[in-house]
C-alpha cells in the first residue's frame, strides 16, 4: 500500500529524514508517531511529491513514484487515489462547507450532479449537514477539522493521509474524529496519520511507527512493541524486604531507601530474588512487577535514540521488511 525505503531529505543543515523506512499495509490504521521536528510532515510531503528528497524510494498503491527522483506520471495517477489532510490546513472562511467540497470535487473533474451527491454524503458523514450553508469562518475548531477531513475524502480515496489531524481538538472533538477514522477504515480503507501525542494513536491504530530524528525507531502493533521492550530493556521489579539485603544478581539494582529496591532485569527473576533474600535471613514484604506503560516506552524511544532496544527493534523490522 505504502512503502518508504531509506528516504533522505536534507534542508540546508537539517537532516529531516535520515534513511527513513516504513511500510503500511492495506487496511491498516497506521499511527506515525514522533516528537515535534522528527520529520513526520517532511515524510508526508515527500509521499505526495510536494518536496524533493535527495535519496530513497517510495512506493504508493503499487506504483513506484520515487526512486531518486519522482515519476510525475505515476505520481499524478496515484494522487487521484489518495486523500490528504495537511497539518495546519487553511480553509476559505467566506465559503460554506457545501461550496468548499464542491470546489474540491471540481478539481477532481467530477460532474455537478456527482459533486452534489458526494458533498451531501460527506457532510452527513462528518456531521456538518446542518451547518452546510454557514460560513466556514463561523465554524468551531472541531467542525473545521471535520470539514478538512471531508475535503480529503471527496475523491473516495483508497489511502487517507492525515498530518496531525487531532491537534488542537478538545477531548470530545478527538473522540468524534477517532470515530470517523474507524468508520472510514471499516470500509476496508487504509489510513496513515501522524501525531506527536501517544494518546491520539494509542487505542485506534493497529500499527504504529515511531519516528525520531528522521529514522524509524520501532514499528509494529502496540503489543509487539511492548513485548520487545520487555525482552530488551527488561522487567522492573519493586521489592521491600524486612531488613537491608545484598542483591547480587545479573540485574541493575537501585536502592530506593534502606530496604526498598528497584531492580531492572532482562528476564523475570522473582523466584531467584525470593531465594536470595531468604538465604540472607530476610523476608520479602512486598514484591511488585511494574509493567511499563506505552508512555514509558514512547519516552524511552524518543529520549535514547541510540539505545540497544531501539536499534534492535529497527533491525528486526528491517529483517521482516526485506
Ligand atoms: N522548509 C524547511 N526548511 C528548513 N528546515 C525545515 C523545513 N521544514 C522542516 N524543517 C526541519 O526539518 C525537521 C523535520 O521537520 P518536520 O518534518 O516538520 O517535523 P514534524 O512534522 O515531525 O514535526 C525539523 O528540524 C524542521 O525544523
Ligand atoms: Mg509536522
Amino acid at each position: 500500500m505504502l512503502k518508504i525505503e531509506n528516504l533522505v531529505k536534507v534542508y540546508k543543515d537539517v537532516r529531516a529524514l535520515d534513511g527513513l523506512s516504513l511500510e503500511v499495509k492495506e487496511g491498516q490504521i497506521y499511527g506515525f508517531l514522533g516528537p515535534n521536528g522528527a520529520g513526520k510532515t517532511t515524510a508526508i510531503l515527500s509521499i505526495l511529491g510536494m518536496i524533493f528528497p535527495q535519496k530513497g524510494r517510495i512506493e504508493v498503491l503499487g506504483e513506484e513514484v520515487f526512486n531518486g527522483k519522482f515519476d510525475e506520471k505515476k505520481l499524478i495517477k496515484v494522487k487521484y487515489r489518495i486523500g490528504y489532510m495537511p497539518e495546519n490546513a487553511t480553509l476559505w472562511d467566506f465559503l460554506t462547507p457545501m461550496q468548499t467540497l464542491d470546489i474540491i470535487g471540481e478539481a477532481f473533474k467530477m460532474s455537478k450532479v456527482e459533486r452534489q451527491k458526494r458533498s451531501e454524503e460527506l457532510l452527513k458523514l462528518v456531521d456538518l449537514w446542518d451547518a452546510r450553508n454557514k460560513k466556514v469562518g463561523k465554524l468551531s475548531k472541531g467542525m473545521r477539522q471535520r470539514l478538512l477531513l471531508a475535503q480529503a475524502l471527496v475523491n473516495d480515496p483508497e489511502l487517507l493521509i492525515l498530518d496531525e489531524p487531532m491537534s488542537g481538538l478538545d477531548p470530545k472533538g478527538i473522540a468524534e474524529f477517532k470515530e470517523l477514522i474507524r468508520q472510514f477504515n471499516k470500509g476496508g480503507k487504509t489510513l496513515f496519520f501522524s501525531s506527536h501525542i501517544l494518546a491520539h494513536v494509542e487505542e485506534i491504530c493497529n500499527t504504529i511507527g515511531v519516528i525520531v530524528k528522521g529514522k524509524l525507531r520501532a514499528q509494529g502493533t502496540l503489543n509487539n512493541i511492548k513485548r520487545e521492550f520487555l525482552r530488551k530493556t527488561g522487567y522492573i521489579i519493586l521489592i521491600e524486604t524486612s531488613k537491608p539485603v545484598k542483591i547480587d544478581l545479573d540485574a541493575k539494582v537501585e536502592v530506593i531507601d534502606a530496604n526498598r529496591y528497584k531492580i531492572t532485569a532482562s528476564r523475570d527473576i522473582r523466584e531467584e530474588l525470593h531465594d536470595l533474600i531468604a538465604l540472607q535471613g530476610a523476608k520479602v514484604l512486598t514484591m511488585q512487577v511494574k509493567e511499563p506503560t506505552m508512555e514509558d516506552i514512547f519516552l524511552h524511544l524518543i529520549s535514547s535514540p541510540q539505545s540497544r532496544f531501539s536499534g534492535e527493534i529497527f533491525k528486526s523490522f528491517n529483517h521482516t521488511y526485506k
